[in-house]
């Protein structure tokens, strides 16, 4: 793989990080994945723009403008040949040659890394056909989950809590709510009508997620965003999950208890239809 860091266009191998760099021993950075299909990115508008917000929260300076992002992009896709797959962007706040709380100094050099995953199947995803099952797990985040931060360590401890229970990812819940899943955003169907938690701190700004309520609306599907519990979502229809890395997956079990029939309802599975027919 050809990757890109700080300027530079580099073999995996040869590409260099300080270790005193923030992002490896704060989790001082923030991170975007964009999806390519057909080899196009999509939505790369939508991630640029949530990115730059999760630098201004931060108070982190931006590495480049968003033609030269852009540029990076298209050149890493097409350097490694991928036809369908992701690139992976993060932004640290770099350093300043030592290990210290107190931010380094305003002038400091951010670092940004990006590089690309090949994953062809990506549309034709056979996950998407089965579903996801899904277990709830307590949210015991950070509470501004709207930032793109690589703390992705609890995330990271969910998949893999689902992985022993035998199941495919979870859903994190806060006071009895769901808030959303490891790395998606988090929906319930019932009786046709599509819930969703409303965008505040508690979650990622979903870009499919924008994209998809967009594309219901637009297909005369009911939408209401509100709060649900997890007890709610177990006597749900159907259920789905929306992310750049996954676009659409329906979830057909929550703790061990099927939706509906047990398969991929008829919404997700529209919704993933229209999704992909718009981006390919
Ligand atoms: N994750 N919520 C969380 C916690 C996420 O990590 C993600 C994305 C989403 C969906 O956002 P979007 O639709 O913009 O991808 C929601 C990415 C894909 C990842 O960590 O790999």
């Amino acid at each position: 793989r050809t990757v890109y860091v700080n300027g530079e266009y580099l073999p995996e191998t040869e590409a260099k990080v300080s270790i005193f760099d923030r992002g490896f021993l704060m989790a001082d950075a923030v991170y975007e994945v964009t999806s390519v299909l057909d080899g196009k990115l999509i939505d790369f508008e939508g991630h640029a723009v949530r990115l730059k917000r999760s630098l201004d929260e931060l108070q982190m300076a931006e590495p480049c403008s968003k033609d030269e992002l852009l540029e990076i992009h298209r050149k890493l896709v097409e350097l490694n040949g991928i036809t369908e797959g992701l690139v992976y962007l993060q932004v640290t706040r770099g350093s300043d040659g030592d290990r210290d709380f107190v931010f380094p100094s305003a002038d400091t050099k951010p670092t940004l890394v990006l590089f690309t995953q090949n994953k062809p199947g990506l549309a034709d995803n056979p996950a998407a056909k089965k579903g996801a099952k899904i277990i709830s797990i307590e949210d015991i985040r950070w509470g501004r989950r709207d930032i793109k931060t690589v703390q992705l360590l609890y995330p990271s401890m969910g998949k893999m809590m689902a992985k022993a229970a035998g199941c495919d990812d979870a859903w994190m819940i806060e006071d009895g709510y769901v808030t959303e899943g490891t790395s998606n955003n988090a929906y319930i169907v019932k009786n046709g009508k599509i819930i969703t938690r409303p965008l505040s701190n508690d979650i990622l700004h979903g870009i499919t997620r924008k994209a998809v309520l967009r594309m219901a609306a637009e297909a005369q599907m009911e939408v209401e965003e509100r709060l649900f519990t997890i007890d709610e979502a177990k006597e749900a229809d159907e259920a789905f999950t929306t992310s750049a890395s996954a676009f659409v997956m329906p979830v057909v079990e929550i703790d061990g208890v099927a939706l509906g029939d047990g398969t991929p309802g008829p919404i997700a599975t529209r919704l993933r239809e229209i999704y992909l027919d718009e981006s390919l």
